[in-house]
């Protein structure tokens, strides 16, 4: 029988490039942690319709990307694809939003489904971090947002990054615009299924990749000349509290995201490294998506940045994060006796906080010190029958070969010591 393999458009993290992934989430996160953003877990599938009603029921993530199922009980559920839903959804059942205490500020971290056609940066299962801010509308709080992603990435040493900005108006002048927009494209030559979007979702239509597409779009209405002055001005305020904080954007007009539930300020990071999957995150402002799925009016805003891309971004910009080795200390026992003394100051050193490594196995000197050298430590500790009949063991510094004879009852002091 052939052995199973991962399946199509997915792949898993295996040591030592895992760390990296862990890495990456803990400096996404940390940002947030330091900004108010409280943890928040929710679970892997959901209600199929809080996605459709959420997300949006004409984008290509709930018509083409779902995986939606029926549980023996009938319940029809699907794998999330997008965090924002699921964590407004609890926010709502949790009442958080009634605790006086506006906004809600959360983050999460997790594995979401997209059934897309993989290629590289493109998979079935991939993994976001993501922020949400719920109950108020405020520019600064979508300053905010921007500018920890910002600082997320740049503490991760990325630069060849950018900042794409826009506005998508609120439910007073999109209609305006979205009805000028579909008279436009209505007069184009398109195929079928591309008129059909013109009726469902205009907007998508002006994000077709397509050459002979966008030559025709040459002329289109935009919306930004078609935002309300509530709009216009929170707009200007945003952009403002960026420049402010010295967080380099490029308005992109054209800037239409794939979830249908945005208002006002949307935004999209872009790594210029990456090819065609480019975007390692994006998000915005969706000030309609609570009454959506049956909750009150709640403006909110947030984003995810996608850490299988941004990975795949420090690749690009040949970045390396310094990681600290996992293991500082490995113990390598002569005998049995030695195996003994040695596993019980391993869980010593353990209990002080030295990660510690053992040579399981029975392995003789020579496999064991590759062992050691392997796993990164810096030193070894290794004792002999002789060592111990004298209440010694030899502490060895894995780079510069040097080894010092050590009493037993002084290996956690000495090992600090070495360590520090
Ligand atoms: P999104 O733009 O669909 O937004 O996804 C955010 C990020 O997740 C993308 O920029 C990308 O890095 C990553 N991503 C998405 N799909 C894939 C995939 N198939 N393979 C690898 N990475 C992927 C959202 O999901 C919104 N919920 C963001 C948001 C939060 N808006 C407001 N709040």
């Amino acid at each position: 029988m052939s052995t199973f393999q991962a399946p199509k458009g997915t792949y898993d993290l295996i040591p030592p490039s895992s760390a990296t992934y862990l890495a990456v989430r803990e400096a996404i996160a940390a940002p947030l942690r330091n900004s108010g953003y409280g943890y928040i877990e929710t679970p892997g599938f959901e209600n199929v319709e809080l996605f459709a009603r959420g997300v949006g029921e004409s984008t290509d993530i709930v018509t083409k990307e779902m995986y939606a199922f029926e549980t023996k009980g009938g319940d029809k559920l699907a794998l999330r694809p997008e965090g924002t839903a699921s964590t407004l959804r609890a926010a709502l059942e949790a009442n958080l939003h009634k605790g006086g205490n506006l906004p809600v500020k959360l983050w999460y971290s997790g594995s979401y489904y997209r059934y897309e056609r993989p290629q590289k940066g493109r998979y079935r299962h991939f993994s976001q971090v993501g922020a949400e801010a719920i109950g108020v509308e405020d520019p600064a709080l979508d300053a905010e947002l921007i500018i920890l992603a910002n600082q997320s990435y740049r503490s991760l040493g990325l630069s060849d990054f950018r900042i794409l900005l826009n506005s998508l108006g609120d439910k007073e002048c999109r209609p305006v615009y979205r009805a000028a927009l579909q008279d436009f494209l209505r007069g184009l030559e398109l195929d079928e299924e591309t008129r059909r979007r013109i009726e469902i979702n205009p907007l998508r239509v002006l994000d077709d990749k397509r050459e002979s597409v966008q030559e025709q779009l040459i002329g289109a209405p935009m919306l930004r000349d078609y935002l309300c002055e509530a709009c216009k001005t929170y707009h200007e305020q945003v952009r403002e509290l960026l420049t402010a904080a010295g967080v380099a954007f490029e308005d992109d007009p054209k800037l239409v995201r794939g979830l249908d539930y945005y208002t006002r300020t949307t935004f999209e990071f872009v790594h210029d490294g990456l090819g065609s999957q480019s975007a390692v995150g994006g998000g915005g402002r969706y000030d309609g998506l609570s009454e959506m799925i049956g909750g009150p009016a709640l403006p909110s805003v947030g984003w995810a940045l996608g850490v299988d891309r941004t990975v795949l971004a420090l690749e690009a910009e040949g970045i390396t994060l310094d990681l600290p080795a996992a293991t500082s200390v490995y113990a390598v026992p002569l005998g049995e006796e030695a195996r003994r003394v040695l596993f019980g100051k391993v869980t010593e050193l353990r209990l002080a906080g030295v990660a510690t490594d053992f040579a399981y196995g029975g392995k003789g000197l020579k496999n064991a010190m590759k062992s050691a050298n392997r796993s990164g430590a810096r030193l070894a500790l290794v004792a002999g029958e002789r060592d111990l009949a004298e209440g010694l063991v030899q502490l060895k510094d894995l780079q510069s070969g040097e080894q010092t004879a050590v009493a037993l009852d002084a290996v956690v002091d000495e090992v600090r010591r070495a360590l520090a």
